[in-house]
């Protein structure tokens, strides 16, 4: 049964019983604690949280999941994907239990012909939570299936969650028996080889907290309702179905496999099993990296996108390794539209990008080989020189951080060159980086990981926000948090490490950081009897996107809970923030009018004066773009256009050309943000100006690139961006008074003055030159005949590299004629490296000797090692004092032959 076949079933069966069938969600949802959306569940989080109420009580989809952490598994075992899709169905405080096991017991042994997946009843197991005697005695009930085949596990195996806060609850798994030949029996506690878990029916009733991902962690309460979460593996059903050996040979997978086959010197299922798990990595990454791209998602050295790097070297790598040289990433993923294109179409639509973005990376990665393996030689040079043959972990670090180099890429080629590498040092300094980066995650998460404190303050509802209407607003203390947790009172925050306190009033003027603006800054202070408490608010952060907590350091006073107070935003700060938010807007709207709609936003910021938009693009913008842009910005300014917002439902406003933001969640309701009509018009909860005019000047100071494929715009607003033209002025008038010219005469003289620079470096090059010219002359006379060839073997001078003596030896070669010669150059590095090439012409070739093999006697007195083609080879030693001997070794083989 095709994959699509599968599919469709699936969503049938469950829209027959009432379940509306809802399209998977992105990849990427706006959850800084969720990398990926990793089941089909995760869309519904709101709804089983009780945060909104479901349109529906009974839902079914197909979602497109993520899976990285078992991306070592992949290829080797027969069902890891880091890709794959979760058909699931969920009830809302509907049927539990019992409905959920009837519904997939009946789905998964219909026959085909009544619409089912036809599985043989006998061959399947189940498993449930320990203490679960209710789901234990259903199975009994309605699956029939004998006490043996229901089998008992703990926490880690059969209670679930998203591994983090969220709703939780104990499940049932349904796995398949793939018989004798995949192993020992005793059900799945014994071998999951054997059994494949297919389905997992959630009984989610309880929310958890912080803590570890599987177990232990700490279990909050009931949710309002009891629901339901399903998830089958389509991808395994696909396998078990159609009678393969594993997912990656599936009907949607296979393809990539074949594409791979085509080119590769050497097949699929040949025998050879490294080949193997290397033509399914990249048939897995494949699928995975086109998904990813089509949501969004750009190459990048952090979160996602580094995901999404990781994947696409691993998938380039792999196809080194099966000895493809010619870029194969373009042909699969057209390979992945074609087979995935019917369930997916943003991968037909988006193609274009897709294509470009994975092969722009490929590109890419090439050249960064090409580069690190400057590196690299560099630095085994400087190894061998001072006598070691342990590449350290810092070089290896290095390789890997700045160019990208996987350890085993590293590993190979350092035995190539006679080498090892100091690999403990390389993973205690990635240890170190891992820390770092992990620390600096934990600081920007700002602690709201943990909600079950904010509790009873999310349920009481959201906090009434003001400040698009005044920006001092009377409000009353609902909440105070230190650290963390609760407490009554609050006054100056002490010590050397002051705590972090939180106030959360009931209604606030304050703008909490969203939409890449960020939050207000001002004052809250008390009234009446306490108003001598003052606070600064340092930031505004949403918790459960609904309660806004404003960070403060307490200057004086004290605020005691159920205070009333005034919040006031800072009059001079909001002014800049609009600046900077409506200023981005126009960059927005200025860049899509000069590049055209692929420039899809991928992120921003703003604050007052300055504001940086971040969009997809491949390559730099051109002189030219970047001042259509600041051309096209500063003249919606000038046009002193209106600003509107208004509240309306996303369709509509979908429908009138809003800009959202990719992979974002919106609500029903939105708010749109239109400046002068056609211009602008964005999807936005941000505070604006009122009339275009008050942005100020806008002047754009950068265009750079953030990871490959996402470029950055930065630019300065209103009087920033005038102190900035005025320093650059400052900075002319330095040159200017430097070179003595006026400063419209600076260009010419700087370019006047380079010229000359480079006349001077090009009569240095010719000056080399001919000492080269006058060393092969001398070298070319001084050939001798020594068995049946001329010979030219010489010590150059020292401080020679390898790239100055095959120069040298191509003069030579073309100066002795077509009779049989040889010539070897050897010289002493001056850092302890001794180069050496060999140049065999091809009369002497036809004598059967070649470079190849003179190179390895001429290195071994000096230590060297070294290869290359018949007709040139080169090396590289360690021993200067085997240098003559060197030469005589290989005297007198050419004396012998
Ligand atoms: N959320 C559960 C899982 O991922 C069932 O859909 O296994």
């Amino acid at each position: 049964m095709q994959t699509h076949e599968i599919r469709r079933r699936f969503l049938d069966h469950f829209v027959k019983a009432g379940h509306t069938e809802v399209p998977s969600a992105s990849v990427i949802l706006d959850d800084p604690n969720l990398l990926f959306v990793n089941a089909g569940m995760v869309q519904f989080v709101p709804y089983f949280l009780g945060q909104r109420t479901p349109p529906f009580t009974r839902a079914t989809s197909v979602q497109k999941c993520i899976r990285t952490p078992d991306i070592d598994e992949v290829g080797k075992t027969t069902r890891h994907n880091t890709f794959f899709q979760m058909a699931g169905n969920f009830s809302f405080g509907d049927y539990f239990k019992r409905e959920a096991i009837e519904f997939a017991w009946d789905l998964l042994t219909k026959s085909v012909d009544d619409g089912g997946f036809g599985f043989d009843p006998e061959r399947l197991w189940a498993t449930v939570y320990l203490d679960d005697d209710e789901a234990a005695g259903l199975w009994q009930e309605i699956a029939g299936l004998p006490a043996e085949r229901i089998q008992r596990r703990g926490m880690a195996d059969n209670y679930w969650s998203m591994g983090i806060p969220g709703p939780c609850g104990p499940c049932s798994e349904i796995y398949f028996d793939r018989g004798p030949d995949y192993g020992v029996g005793g059900g799945p506690l014994a071998n999951e080889d054997r059994y494949i878990e297919i389905w997992n029916l959630v009984f989610m009733e309880n929310e958890r907290g912080a803590g570890p991902a599987k177990e232990g962690y700490e279990i909050l309460g009931p949710l309002p309702r009891k629901n339901i979460d399903t998830g089958m593996g389509i991808e395994r059903v696909a396998c078990l179905l159609q009678g393969v050996d594993n997912v990656y040979e599936t009907d949607l997978v296979r393809p990539v496999i074949d594409t791979v086959a085509a080119v590769a010197p050497r097949g699929y299922g040949q025998g050879n099993h490294d080949d193997d798990v290397r033509y399914r990595i990249i048939a897995d990454h494949s699928r995975t990296a086109a998904i990813l791209i089509g949501d969004g998602v750009s190459p990048g050295n952090d979160g996602r996108g580094y995901v999404l790097r990781r994947l696409l070297r691993r998938i380039i790598r792999s196809a080194r390794l099966l000895d493809i040289t010619t870029p194969i990433v373009g042909d699969l993923m057209a390979t992945v539209r074609d087979a995935m294109g019917p369930s997916y179409p943003e991968l037909v639509n988006d193609f274009d990008r897709i294509h470009r973005i994975a092969v722009a990376e490929e590109t890419a990665f090439n050249r960064t080989l090409a580069s690190g393996s400057r590196l690299f030689e560099e630095a085994a040079r400087t190894t061998k020189a001072s006598g070691s043959t342990v590449l350290s972990g810092k070089d290896a670090f290095t390789l890997h951080d700045t160019y990208g180099f996987p350890l085993e890429l590293t590993l190979e080629m350092a035995a190539e060159a006679g080498l090892s590498v100091d690999e403990d040092g390389f993973r205690s300094l990635m240890a170190e980086q891992r820390a770092r980066a992990k620390a600096d995650a934990a600081a920007r998460k700002q602690a709201h990981a943990d909600l079950s404190e904010y509790r009873e303050l999310i349920d009481a509802g959201p906090t009434e926000f003001t400040g698009f209407d005044e920006l001092n607003s009377e409000a009353r203390i609902l909440g105070i948090f230190v650290d963390g947790k609760r407490v009554p009172v609050v006054s100056r925050n002490g010590g050397p490490t002051p705590e972090r306190i939180e106030l959360i009033l009931d209604r606030t003027p304050f703008y909490a950081e969203a939409g890449g603006q960020i939050a207000d800054e001002g004052t809250i202070s008390g009234t009446g009897s306490s108003a001598t408490a003052k606070a600064a608010v340092v930031d505004v952060q949403k918790i459960a996107k609904t309660v806004f907590a404003h960070r403060v350091t307490v200057e004086s006073g004290e605020f005691v809970e159920g205070d009333t107070v005034v919040a006031a935003v800072d009059p001079k700060w909001r002014k800049g923030a609009t600046q900077g938010h409506s200023g981005t807007h126009l960059v927005h709207a200025a860049l899509r009018q000069v590049l055209g709609p692929n420039a899809v936003q991928a992120g921003s910021l703003n604050r007052p004066g300055y504001l940086r938009f971040d969009f997809n693009w491949q390559g730099a913008l051109s002189e030219d773009q970047r001042s259509q842009i600041e051309e096209v910005t500063n003249e919606a300014v000038q046009a002193d256009y209106e600003v509107h917002h208004f509240t309306t439902r996303l369709e509509e406003a979908k429908a009138m050309g809003a800009m959202a933001l990719f992979g974002e969640q919106y609500p029903d309701e939105v708010r749109v943000v239109e400046i002068g009509g056609p211009f602008s018009l964005e999807l936005c909860g941000g505070t604006h100006v009122e009339h275009s005019a008050q942005v100020g000047p806008v002047t754009i100071i950068g265009e750079s690139s953030v990871g490959s494929g996402v470029r950055r715009v930065e630019a300065y607003v209103g009087l920033d961006s005038f102190r900035h033209l005025a320093k650059e002025r400052a900075l002319m008038a330095g040159l200017a008074s430097t070179l003595k010219v006026p400063t419209d005469e600076v260009p010419a003289r700087v370019a006047n003055l380079v010229e000359r620079l480079r006349v001077a470096e090009k009569e240095l090059e010719k000056m080399r030159l001919a000492n080269s010219r006058a060393a092969a002359a001398n070298a070319a006379a001084g050939a001798e005949r020594v068995g049946k060839v001329r010979l030219v073997a010489q010590r150059m001078a020292s401080g020679m590299s390898a790239g100055d003596l095959r120069t040298l030896v191509g003069d030579i070669k073309g100066r002795l004629g077509s009779d049989p010669a040889v010539i070897a150059l050897i010289a002493d590095g001056g850092d302890g490296s001794v180069p050496y090439v060999v140049a065999v012409n091809s009369a002497a070739q036809d004598l059967g000797l070649s470079a190849k093999d003179l190179v390895q006697t001429l290195g071994a007195p000096v230590q060297g090692r070294g290869g290359g083609k018949p007709d040139l080879a080169q090396g590289a030693g360690r021993k200067p004092a085997g240098i003559d001997a060197a030469l005589a070794a290989l005297r007198s083989e050419l004396d012998r032959s």
